[in-house]
């Protein structure tokens, strides 16, 4: 199958699953709230956490079915750290996947809490799921490890930070935190819903670090090369918010060839995991335009 079509195949169960979720349930005092998560959760994007999770569970030979509510789930927790990352106390920005941002359409307390309950709703996805009762605790903790301290809500703080130090070192590791932190998890859920041992959700770490470090550098690059349209977000949000990132940092040729190294690393891993569809995702990834 090639990678198009095996995309094709995950999206084709990634989108009608998410779209079953929430949305105006007539009669609820909170149907408001219902409406804003699915605004946003349904609102497109490319499903690259979903993928990854599928993706990893088929190559460690588990059951792709099984694992789709897990793959939801790392959407939720990605969609929510998106509608809290636009809001005018963090990025402040009006244009997500295309569409006015969850704060513009329905206010910003009905944005903080779509996000808040899109969070807790995906812990629940996975402890609902019907994967055997310790891989969705490995799961959860994959999932957990991703959005604290260590991960995204770590990196986000330090991404808010005025004072900071402007190095690599400082930079690397709050992207690892903020980006490369649910992408790995999304691989290693993916094993842990296939029961994978360690050896291979080691790798699948490995994988989505190289993978998320790539991805956020190319995200950096498209906020100064893009255009809005095509990106379906703002372009020239992290110079109007005076934002460290490694374009600023080492401008678009040093970059790219960062990029081209990570990308390398990734596609050397997706061949030790044996998937030909993680090797052309981390070279097609390299050079996105959206
Ligand atoms: C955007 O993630 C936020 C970053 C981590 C850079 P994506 O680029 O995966 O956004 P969607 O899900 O496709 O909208
Ligand atoms: C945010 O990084 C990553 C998250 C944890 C949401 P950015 O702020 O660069 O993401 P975009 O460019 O708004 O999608
Ligand atoms: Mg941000
Ligand atoms: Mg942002
Ligand atoms: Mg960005």
């Amino acid at each position: 199958m090639s990678f198009e079509e095996r995309y094709a195949e995950y999206l084709g169960m990634i989108e009608p699953a998410l779209g079953g979720y929430f949305g105006r349930k007539e009669g609820l005092p909170f149907d408001g709230l219902l409406e804003s998560m699915d605004y946003s959760l349904t609102a497109g994007g490319k499903r690259l956490r979903p993928a990854l999770v599928l993706e990893f569970c088929r190559v460690c030979g588990g059951d792709v079915e099984a694992a789709l509510p897990v793959a939801c789930a790392v959407e939720m927790l990605h969609t929510y750290s998106l509608i809290h990352d636009d809001l005018p106390c963090m990025d402040n920005d009006d244009l997500r996947r295309g569409k006015p941002t969850n704060h513009k359409v329905y206010g910003e307390c009905t944005a903080v809490l779509a996000g808040d309950a899109l969070q807790a709703e995906a812990f629940g996805t996975i402890l609902r799921s019907e994967l055997p009762a310790e891989r969705r605790a490995a799961c959860a903790e994959h999932l957990a490890n991703a959005a604290g301290v260590d991960g995204i809500c770590g990196g986000q703080f330090m991404d808010m930070l005025a004072e900071h130090p402007e190095d690599e070192a400082w930079l690397s590791d709050l992207q690892g935190r903020k980006t490369g932190s649910l992408l790995s998890a999304a691989c290693a859920m993916g094993a842990a819903a296939a029961g994978a041992g360690e050896d291979r959700t080691e790798l699948a770490l490995r994988y989505g670090a190289a993978l998320g470090a790539a991805f956020q550098i190319r995200d950096d690059m498209l906020d100064v090369l893009s255009t809005e349209a095509e990106l379906g977000k703002p372009i020239g949000s992290d110079a109007e918010e005076g934002k460290l990132t490694f374009m600023s940092l080492y401008g678009e040729e040093k970059c790219a060839g960062m990029v081209e190294q990570l990308t390398q690393l990734a596609v050397e891993l997706a061949g030790e995991l044996g998937s030909d569809f993680l090797a052309q995702l981390a070279i097609r990834l390299s050079d996105r335009r959206n």
